[in-house]
């Protein structure tokens, strides 16, 4: 007989997120969190067998002799949280920034003086591949102990074509080093370098890197800073048609500083997700809505950015617009690596309830990377990427912030983390 290798059982709540693989959760049905009072998993060889209440599947034919066996007594059991957004492949910090920041310093002039997305340019190529490796293995360690066992990560501090290919190399690396599955997204339209206008360097991103890109299979996507002064409209449109005819699906940085029409642009060109959106118009949103386009809002990236403004989640959510929800880890706009983090902020400044939260951070974030066939969820047939919380009920999660709420991640099946 068969058995599982790891059953957890006697869950407080067991959250399935069930019903949601065939596309994102949209409206009222991301409230819809499949949850069972005194629940109970049970995976082998990495994937899930078994999900019931706890008396159903400690006594199927599931549990053996050999089966590890979790309690879960008092605890919150959910799908391993799926970030879908992030930027953590890249060397140094940018802490002198938050002076200028509090001096009122616009993320955007920063830029423009050769700072922001440049400084960490420069630290980045200055670091050899080990050192880019270490750095970046300790943010997804810590990615990892916070309940992220499934993370998109972009290029995009190289830009160069030698250095956007070597850090598409270094994270399908680091995807077989670590636990954490990761999505490569590649993001050589992150900024213009100096010595180059726009126009120029938009030249680079279509006739040298996109190519090269996609004949070494390096990246699954490809996104664009999409905001005034950055890549304007037209640059992104050129940028995402191309990487389009080369089989690669599309995100896009969009309205995250100010409103020109990037949401808009995202869904004509059909993109998996837009992301940031704080300054999404109306028309935008409704276009995102009606083209089925995943909105990944950032609010951690919004509170450091620290000028009170937030995406505005409720009126996506009237408008139909299915949402997840992202750290955006990067070493500027959101130096965190938290989704328990980003839970809070989403109910608190999103105004999403916790039920439409988790379901945004899971199955609809696994959507975002295009995952939902093995993440996001808990059900027979996915992979067993699983997360112990040590919070009584659900509302506590979000509730509860500034600590770590998980008590135990388990990765296909395999505790990688333990409190
Ligand atoms: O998503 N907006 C562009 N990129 C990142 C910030 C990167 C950085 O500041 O280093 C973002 O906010
Ligand atoms: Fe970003």
């Amino acid at each position: 007989m068969k058995h599982a290798d790891l059953l957890i059982h006697s869950a407080a709540a067991l959250v399935t997120m069930a019903g949601h693989s065939a596309g994102p959760a949209r409206g009222a049905a991301m409230s819809e969190v499949g949850l069972i009072e005194n629940g109970a998993v049970a995976v082998r060889e990495g994937n899930i067998v078994a999900v019931g209440l706890t008396e159903d599947v400690l006594g199927s034919e599931w549990l053996g002799p050999d089966t590890v066996q979790i309690n879960a007594q008092g605890k919150v059991v959910t799908p391993g949280f799926v970030d879908p957004h992030t930027h953590v492949i890249y060397a140094g910090s940018r802490e002198h920034e938050l002076s200028l920041k509090l001096k009122g310093v616009p993320y955007l002039d920063i830029l423009k003086q050769g700072g922001g997305i440049l400084s960490t340019v420069r630290s980045t190529r200055q670091a050899t591949d080990e050192e880019l490796k270490a750095q970046t293995s300790r943010r997804l360690r810590t990615m990892l102990s916070l309940g992220t066992t499934t993370a998109e990560v972009k290029s995009g501090y190289g830009l160069t074509l030698e250095e956007e290919l070597r850090a598409l190399r270094l994270i399908k690396e680091l995807d077989q080093a670590q636990p954490i599955d990761l999505v490569p997204t590649f993001m050589g339209a992150h900024a213009v370098p100096p010595g180059y206008s726009e126009e120029e360097f938009t030249d680079i991103v279509v006739n040298d890197m996109l190519p090269q890109v996609a004949s070494e299979a390096l990246a699954e996507f490809c996104d664009v800073f999409c905001e005034p002064g950055v890549f304007s409209v037209q640059s992104s449109e050129r940028i995402l048609k191309k990487a389009k005819e080369l089989n690669l699906k599309l995100k896009i940085h969009a309205d995250e500083l100010d409103s020109a029409g990037g949401a808009e642009l995202g869904a004509k060109l059909g993109v998996t997700s837009a992301d940031h959106l704080l300054q999404a118009s109306d028309e935008g949103i409704a276009a995102l809505a009606k083209q089925g386009v995943i909105a990944v809002l950032l609010p951690a990236t919004s509170f450091n950015l620290a000028k009170n403004s937030y995406a505005r989640a409720r009126a996506m959510l009237q408008a139909n617009v299915p949402l997840a929800l992202a750290t955006d880890s990067n070493p500027g706009s959101s130096p965190t690596e938290s989704m328990p983090l980003v839970l809070t902020l989403a109910c608190l400044y999103l105004r999403l309830t916790p039920e439409e939260a988790l379901t945004a951070a899971t199955i609809n974030a696994a959507h975002a990377v295009g995952r939902s066939d093995r993440a996001g969820s808990l059900e027979v047939g996915k992979q067993g990427d699983i997360l112990v919380l040590d919070v009584p009920n659900l509302n506590y999660l979000p509730y509860h912030f500034g600590h770590n709420p998980v008590n135990m991640v388990i990765k296909r099946g395999k505790i990688v983390w333990e409190a």
